[in-house]
């Protein structure tokens, strides 16, 4: 089977899987029998998807060619997507998603064609629906982006920027597209920008500005369109490992070359628990701090947020998260958002993985306290909304997926993935993954197939009579079997905060200097019931407020918030104007309605609104209104 001939990608698993999967025959060339298993992969019935109004068991689009031209003054992408076709019926028109996009004009093979854009729903916008015949080979839209575009970001000012988050279904806001997670397209882009800016995407990409401000790009792996990402602006590029580098504005450069610099040591560990990177390059590309996340797993391109630069390299979990998405997501996808466990909950056990292999056992169980942490709360909110949202498989029809992609999805999909591992043990559990990303490398996933895939390969182990799968995946809450996190250090801080709260201890007793981060915010998590005096003590001794760490920032000004200690309003001010990352800002505006402080949070958004993403603009406008 291994033929230095294939590209890798290739060569990681779809085809291996399928050969046996589809009962290919064994006539032709390994390269023809090869093309056969890969299509077979490729025209798989695929499920209905609710967020998505293309057909692709009758016609879907296979590469695209994306001509574009990005105007920072008008706030304009100007471009045509070309696409190929793949008939899979003999169907006379191929549906396209799409959302506010000005539609200048629709070829098929080169010649106009009739199209109609239907009517627009909220939050899926509308079906571009273009004539064809069942021969047709390519389709060209030109259109241009409305302002507003939901997955742009254009920021003003010194250093021009513009980025795109396409997850989870804005993707069509930029680009024509058929806009299911469970559909594959590779790609080549030629995108002129601004002379002095640099053009990204996810994809090959130059590590150098040029003179013509025209920058190409190949994606020669197959990708769900949530994975389309283009970013614009004056960046440097900082190599950090033969595979591995880093792009920021050059006045971050230096600080995120340093803070990033076990990035490869990352990517060798996980290869070493799951298996090849088959994406060739892995870099990380600092964005401004208005970005609505942490991080995006744009392959071969994480886009991140600056605020995990936090100088001591202490908040570089993140990156070994989306680089676990390099396999959990964008290697084996959830075929809808209902099944969005199967990325994010595979990548927070990976990523702890990652973790405990680079900085030790004791790290990552901290880690692991904070995300039980994490989980507790989330659970005690959304119960008592929509009890559902608490499930691993949730049901989305009908609904934004942005409203319910929770961290449940994270964090009760890492316990129960640890759960498993607990088990049956963690060398059988290792193969059994590395397996099950292996041969399922550039397919869907859904829960069911999932759990069917575990039920069989580990039929000798009686996982299903030893886990109760389906109270974790169909059921609310929290299962009793959850497994423990052992930390002696967090334990240790939590009865630090316990005695602090009941004024057993006093400021001087506490080691904070020597704490790491996670210790940090979870001692922050755990002193609900403090006195603002105490909160000023605190500060007083350690400078809390003008903490460099953003995860430590955070949950203090929340508690400040909770607590009125007002000293630190001045920065909580100055921390939501400058910082758009959703994670941080909507919980400190909650705090802020639920203490009776709408005034004042009101007031700040009014200021900090404007450069916000639309992401973070949707959930605090609801909170607000
Ligand atoms: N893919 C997600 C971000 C995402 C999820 C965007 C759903 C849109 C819809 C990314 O991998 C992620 O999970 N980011 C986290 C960081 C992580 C360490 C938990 C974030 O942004 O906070
Ligand atoms: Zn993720």
């Amino acid at each position: 089977m291994i033929n230095k001939k294939y590209p890798k990608w290739i060569l990681a698993g779809a085809v291996v899987l399928t050969l046996n999967a589809c009962g290919d025959g064994n006539s032709g060339n390994p390269q023809e029998r090869s093309e056969r298993t890969k299509m077979m992969i490729a025209n798989a019935k695929l499920a209905r998807d609710p967020h998505s109004y293309a057909q692709p068991n009758e016609v879907r689009v296979k590469h695209l060619n994306w001509v574009a031209s990005v105007d920072f003054s008008a706030k304009v992408i100007t471009a045509t997507a070309t696409y190929d076709l793949e008939h899979i019926t003999e169907k006379n028109e191929v549906i396209f998603d799409m959302k506010g996009l000005q539609i200048d004009g629709v070829k098929v093979d080169g010649v106009p064609a009739k199209f109609t854009v239907g009517a627009e729903k909220e939050f899926i916008g509308a079906p571009l629906i273009v004539e064809i015949t069942p021969t047709a080979k390519q389709v060209s839209i030109s259109y241009r982006t409305p302002q507003g575009a939901e997955a742009l970001l254009w920021v003003d000012g010194e250093s021009p920027f513009l980025f795109t988050q396409s997850q989870a279904i804005l993707g069509r806001t930029w680009l024509p597209c058929q806009d299911s997670p469970g559909l594959r397209i590779t790609y080549d882009a030629q995108v002129t920008v601004p002379k002095n800016l640099m053009a990204l995407m996810s994809a090959e990409n130059p590590i150098k500005k040029n003179d013509t401000g025209v920058y190409s790009f190949k994606m020669d792996q197959p990708i769900p369109s949530y994975l389309m990402a283009l970013a614009v602006g004056d960046v440097e590029f900082r190599s950090l490992g033969d595979r591995t580098g880093v792009y920021a504005i050059p006045s971050l450069i230096d600080a995120a070359a340093y803070e990033f610099e076990d990035m490869q040591k990352m990517l060798v560990a996980a290869e070493k628990l799951y298996g090849p990177y088959v994406w060739g390059r892995y870099d990380v590309l600092v964005l401004p701090p208005a970005f609505p996340f942490g991080g995006m797993e744009n392959p071969k391109l994480t886009f991140a947020t600056p605020t995990i630069i936090a100088g001591d390299k202490s908040l570089v979990s993140l990156i070994a998260h989306e680089l676990a998405h390099s396999w959990s997501g964008n290697l084996v996808t959830n075929s809808t958002w209902d099944d969005f466990w199967i990325n994010e909950g595979f990548t927070v056990y990976f990523e702890e993985r990652i973790m405990e292999e680079v900085f030790g056992r004791e790290y990552s169980e901290m880690l692991a306290q904070l995300s039980r942490q994490e989980l507790d709360a989330t659970i005690s909110e959304i119960s008592a909304v929509n009890e559902k949202d608490t499930w691993l498989k949730l049901s989305l029809e009908n609904r934004n997926p942005d409203d319910a992609m929770t961290d449940i999805a994270y964090n009760k999909g890492y316990f129960f993935l640890r759960l498993c591992e607990e088990t049956i043990g963690r060398e059988k559990w290792d193969i059994f993954l590395k397996k099950y990303f292996t041969e399922h490398a550039f397919q869907v996933m859904d829960t069911e197939k999932f759990l069917a895939y575990l039920k069989s390969n580990l039929a000798a182990e009686k996982i299903e009579e030893k886990v109760n799968i389906n109270e974790w995946v169909y059921a609310p809450g929290i299962p009793a079997n959850i497994p423990k996190v052992q930390s002696d250090k967090m334990e240790k801080i939590k009865s630090v905060a316990e005695e602090f709260v009941s004024l057993k201890i006093i400021v001087g007793a506490i080691k904070w200097n020597d704490w790491s981060y996670q210790e940090k915010v979870y001692f922050i998590t755990s002193i609900k019931d403090v006195s603002a005096a105490q909160m000023k003590a605190l500060d007083r001794a350690f400078n809390i407020t003008s903490t460099k760490n953003n995860e430590v920032l955070f949950a203090w000004l929340e508690l400040a918030i909770r607590k009125n200690y007002s000293t630190a309003y001045d920065e909580l001010e100055s921390f939501l104007v400058e910082v758009g990352r959703r994670k941080f800002v909507a919980p400190l505006y909650e705090a802020l309605v639920e203490t009776n402080q709408k005034d004042l949070a009101v007031k700040i958004y009014t200021k900090a609104r404007p450069s916000y993403h639309s992401v973070t603009i949707e959930t605090i406008d609801k909170m607000l209104d």
